[in-house]
């Protein structure tokens, strides 16, 4: 190969023309590179084709016109510091110490070797230069809060350096070029901030701080995302249904990331509670709904509960309480309201006013006790969704009348043929499908009456799903009752009631 023979021949060719008394120089390729603050060696090397005569040799340095180390005879160095070996010059080496280089031995430096009668010389570029290191700091951030995102530009030389930011490949900062400061190690050192005010959408959003300095080659990034922090906001309700069943619901929105911890607690124990998945709005940020079923009608006549939430964006836990009132428990006394009774003017129409009516409650009150002693009645089977979307679903079924301690209530999952037993309570925290939870309890009226009721929680079914609420008194006919609900893939909510009986 004619290319690699050629290095070997010119060599040939200068130890020839060695023998001569010709004179070679060489230096390392150009540029060379230098940290500021760094101990260097130029690299000079000559060769004389035999012994090297130190009468005969001079050796100078100079950056441009400037002497930087001389050997003639004697060393000497206009450069503090610089240094030649005189051992290593007795064997043709040339090369240049320079301890701690900072900027102003940057350029171009001239190694001159005079061998008398010889003379050569070899150029070489020094660059004093060191790339700058980049790191993003601040982009923890809270929505809506005026924020400042740090580039920090670091262990840079030359003090030169362009920051720019980008959002998505756009530009929405600078190119500034920031006010730069000299460390105690010769090297600079900058910040850029970039100041906005976050909204959740920002957290996909791809950032990057993006740096240009002589001393690289192409730009460097930082990319980086914002971390954004919404807190959560609590709206706590009490729901009681007519038939004095209560339910603790929570709306938790507002907030992001989705990562959250909702509980119920009462008296610092935390219930099982049911939590829908978490749906994500418009502008971002989250919301779910939480909720606890009381075990049938509060007894006590004031408890209270606390909803307590952990998130990423608060510091301590939030907690909100709710005290289950007296008022919200029904009694089971259900003597009807009294109207504002008149005004009479006349006390004989008074008093017949009063006997008439008298009379009537008298014969109402005896109709009443017959029928009611006889009558079980069961009425429909009332639904209502505890929250939307991935929720619960809560079917309610009641029987009144004289009814024995023995009678019961069963549900039953009309697709599967299932009988729905009594569930564990917090179940269906897990919200799997097929899951579900029985309360059932009985209420004394008046009149050796009673009530009974039953409640089936079960996560809202995807599809069509049908249940029957039957009552199987053992001497007396069944009952029973039915409802659909559509499931959530059809959408819409549950309608109340249904229908077919007996
Ligand atoms: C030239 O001299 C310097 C200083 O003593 C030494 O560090 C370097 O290794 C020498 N170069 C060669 C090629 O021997
Ligand atoms: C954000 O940076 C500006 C200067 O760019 C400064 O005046 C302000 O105090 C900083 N704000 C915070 C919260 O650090
Ligand atoms: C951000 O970058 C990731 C991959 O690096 C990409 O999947 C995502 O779509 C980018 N986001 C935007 C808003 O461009
Ligand atoms: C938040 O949730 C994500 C995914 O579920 C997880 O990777 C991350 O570690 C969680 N962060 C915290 C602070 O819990």
């Amino acid at each position: 190969m004619p290319l690699a023979v050629a290095p070997g021949l010119l060599l040939l060719l200068l130890l020839a023309s060695g023998t001569r008394g010709a004179l070679v120089v060489s230096v390392p390729a150009s540029p060379v590179r230098a940290q500021p603050g760094s101990d260097l060696l130029l690299g000079c090397h000559f060769s004389v084709g035999g012994a090297v005569d130190m009468q005969a040799l001079v050796v100078q340095w100079k950056l441009g016109d400037r002497l930087v180390a001389e050997f003639d005879e004697v060393l000497s160095y206009p450069r503090a510091g610089a240094r030649l070996f005189l051992d290593e010059l007795r064997v043709g080496n040339a090369s240049l110490l320079l301890p701690r280089v900072g900027g102003a031995d940057a350029g171009l430096y001239t190694c001159s070797v005079i061998h008398s009668p010889s003379r050569e010389s070899q150029q070489l570029e020094l660059r004093v230069e060191a790339p700058p290191r980049v790191s993003v700091s601040g982009t923890v951030v809270r929505a809506g809060e005026l924020s400042n995102v740090t580039c920090s530009v670091s262990h840079f030389y030359p003090k030169s350096v362009i920051v720019t930011w980008l959002r998505d490949k756009q530009v929405v900062g600078g190119p500034e070029t920031p006010h730069a400061q000299l460390g105690p190690d010769g090297l600079y050192s900058a910040t850029s901030i970039l100041q906005l005010v976050p909204s959740i959408s920002l957290a996909d959003a791809n950032y990057s701080c993006q740096v240009q300095h002589v001393a690289l080659g192409a730009p460097i990034q930082e990319l980086f995302r914002l971390s954004v922090l919404s807190p959560p906001s609590l709206t706590l309700q009490t729901v009681v249904t007519p038939e004095g069943l209560g339910a603790l619901h929570v709306r938790v929105s507002g907030y992001y990331p989705p990562n959250i911890t909702v509980d119920w607690l009462r008296d610092g124990e935390i219930l099982p509670s049911m939590e829908s998945l978490p749906t994500r709005e418009p502008d971002g940020s989250f919301t779910l709904h939480s909720g606890y079923i009381l075990d049938g009608p509060e007894p006590d006549t004031r408890v209270t509960f606390t909803c307590r939430v952990q998130h990423p964006a608060l510091s301590t836990p939030l907690g909100q309480s709710i005290t289950w009132k007296e008022t919200n428990v029904i009694s089971p006394d259900r003597t009807p309201k009294k109207e504002p009774e008149p005004s009479p003017h006349n006390p004989l129409v008074w008093k017949s006013l009063c006997l008439a009516t008298w009379v009537l409650l008298g014969v109402a009150l005896g109709c009443f006790v017959y029928w009611s002693y006889h009558h079980i009645s069961m009425s429909p089977i009332r639904a209502w969704e505890c929250w939307p979307k991935g929720g619960v679903t809560v079917l309610l079924c009641g029987v009144e009348g004289r009814l024995r301690d023995t009678d019961s209530l069963t549900w039953r999952n009309l697709r599967l043929g299932k009988v729905l037993g009594p569930g564990q309570p917090g179940e269906l925290s897990a919200l799997k499908p097929e899951q579900h939870h029985v309360v059932t309890w009985r209420r004394r009226l008046r009149l050796g009456r009673q009530q009974l009721m039953s409640v089936l929680t079960v996560q809202t079914p995807c599809d069509e799903e049908s249940f029957s609420c039957t009552f199987r008194p053992s001497t007396r006919d069944m009952q029973q009752r039915q409802i659909t609900i559509p499931g959530v893939a059809a959408g819409g909510p549950p309608l109340d009631g249904d229908t077919s009986v007996f």
